[in-house]
């Protein structure tokens, strides 16, 4: 090959390969409300997908396509008076975890193809309940069901919206039906949240639940699945000068940032390192944090700290509650500096962070914001990776 073309090439790749490391993550992320929010014919299950916090989750993913259903499609759903947890069984099935654009459903190798679900990634779709059979029939139609029974119940209608490979909205003409997606949830009516936080150890942040305002959104997303992270007693009194010096605002926010709205089993979490939106976030990248794993010990972590689950407080689908070692620090509110100093400590392992190596004011040791901020761009940076070598490809093709 011609040295200077090979030299020209290697400079392009190095400056996209710069320009995708130095650009920020996440900067266009998508946002499926405001996409449907065109579209009047599909506003309900827009709204569902609201309710649900499946719009969350949606825009949270890089590649994702929606299998939308218009209004009539959504009436004869919820004439069928399923729980708020049923139903975002059922609408998570219709979310795939990859990239299915018009062109690429009608062009099925095999004319056939099985994927993978929302529905799937929740951990509640046994066997195959959790993915989606898309099928090329005669005459360019193009037909969804559940692989699970193998019934194609609904067809292509039109695409919505498509930006490759990022997302993609299409319309079918109908709810997928799926046994599993539709069975009873559990009742979620009879958990009251702070009555169990009390009686499990976790009184006094059960208080400041209730003290913050925060009671009634962390009860009305046990339906849809909710995911809380709290502090033993000990934790809360030493943490409170810090506490009260936040608005009343702030207070409500730091406290639903404890709250997941989607129910993550610790084997889930386990399986899942990455970004994380809570009961605070309220836009891209606003009170989130990012999950790590190293062996059995799961960390939760933000530019400001640090924490480690200690322990389970209770799992009942949809609602499970772990124990944590410190308070969850958003970026918003706290900073690196708000953690104390580093104590003297030999080992690094998290799992030695148990709550009574707690520092004066319940935020122990070792969080350092180089610490936290490393695992962010961790993440970022497998991400913009990923780009990179797609770009590259690319690139190399051009030339
Ligand atoms: C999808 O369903 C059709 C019809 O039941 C079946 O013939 C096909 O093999 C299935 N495809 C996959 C990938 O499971
Ligand atoms: C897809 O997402 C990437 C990164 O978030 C962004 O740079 C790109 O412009 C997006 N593409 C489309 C077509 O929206
Ligand atoms: C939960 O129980 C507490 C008493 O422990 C009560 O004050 C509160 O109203 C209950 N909340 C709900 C949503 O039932
Ligand atoms: C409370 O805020 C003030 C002003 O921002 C700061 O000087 C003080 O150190 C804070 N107190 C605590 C306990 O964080
Ligand atoms: C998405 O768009 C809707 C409607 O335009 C807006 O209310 C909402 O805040 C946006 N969400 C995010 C995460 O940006």
């Amino acid at each position: 090959m011609n040295p200077f073309r090979s030299l020209a090439m290697e400079a392009a790749a190095a400056a996209i390969l710069l320009v995708l490391l130095l650009s920020p993550p996440r900067a266009e992320a998508h946002n499926i409300t405001r996409i449907l929010a065109g579209h009047p014919s599909l506003s309900t299950f827009n709204h569902y997908l609201t309710l649900t916090h499946l719009a969350t989750e949606i825009n949270r993913r890089l590649t994702i396509t929606v299998l939308a259903v218009d209004n009539a499609a959504m009436s004869n759903l919820l004439a069928k008076h399923y729980s708020l947890g049923t139903i975002k069984n059922i609408l998570s099935l219709h979310v795939l975890v990859d990239y299915f654009g018009t062109k690429k459903v009608h062009q099925l190798t095999d004319r056939t193809t099985s994927t993978s679900t929302l529905f799937q990634a929740s951990g509640s779709a046994p066997g195959t309940a959790g993915y989606v059979n898309i099928t090329d029939l005669k005459g360019g139609k193009v037909a969804f069901g559940s692989a699970e029974t193998g019934e194609l119940n609904a067809v292509f209608v039109k695409s919505v919206e498509e930006h490759p490979y990022n997302i993609s909205v299409l319309e079918i003409s109908q709810v997928l039906s799926s046994p599993e997606a539709e069975a009873p949830t559990a009742a979620p009516s009879q958990l009251n949240l702070t009555a169990i936080l009390r009686k499990q150890g976790c009184k006094a942040f059960a208080d400041l639940i209730t003290s913050s305002g925060a009671d009634s959104t962390f009860q009305e997303n046990i339906d849809g699945g909710l995911t809380v992270f709290c502090t033993p007693d000990s934790v809360v009194t030493a943490f409170m000068p810090k506490y009260k010096n936040l608005t009343a605002a702030q207070k409500t926010s730091f406290i639903l940032f404890h709250g997941v709205p989607v129910y993550q089993s610790l084997q889930g979490l386990k399986s899942s390192n990455g970004l994380m939106n809570t009961l605070a976030t309220d836009g891209a990248s606003k009170y989130d944090f990012t999950v790590q794993n190293n062996g059995d010990v799961v960390t939760l972590k933000t530019d400001a700290g640090k924490s480690t689950i200690t322990g389970t407080v209770i799992d009942e689908s949809p609602l499970i509650v772990f124990k944590i070692d410190k308070f969850l620090l958003p970026k918003e509110l706290f900073k690196a500096s708000d953690a104390p100093a580093p104590k003297k400590k030999s080992s690094k392992d998290a799992a030695a962070d148990s709550p009574d190596a707690s520092s004066p004011d319940g935020q122990p040791s070792d969080q350092t914001a180089a610490d936290s901020n490393f695992a962010r761009k961790s993440v970022a940076g497998v991400r913009q990776l990923a780009g990179a070598v797609m770009c590259l490809c690319l690139s190399v093709a051009l030339l």
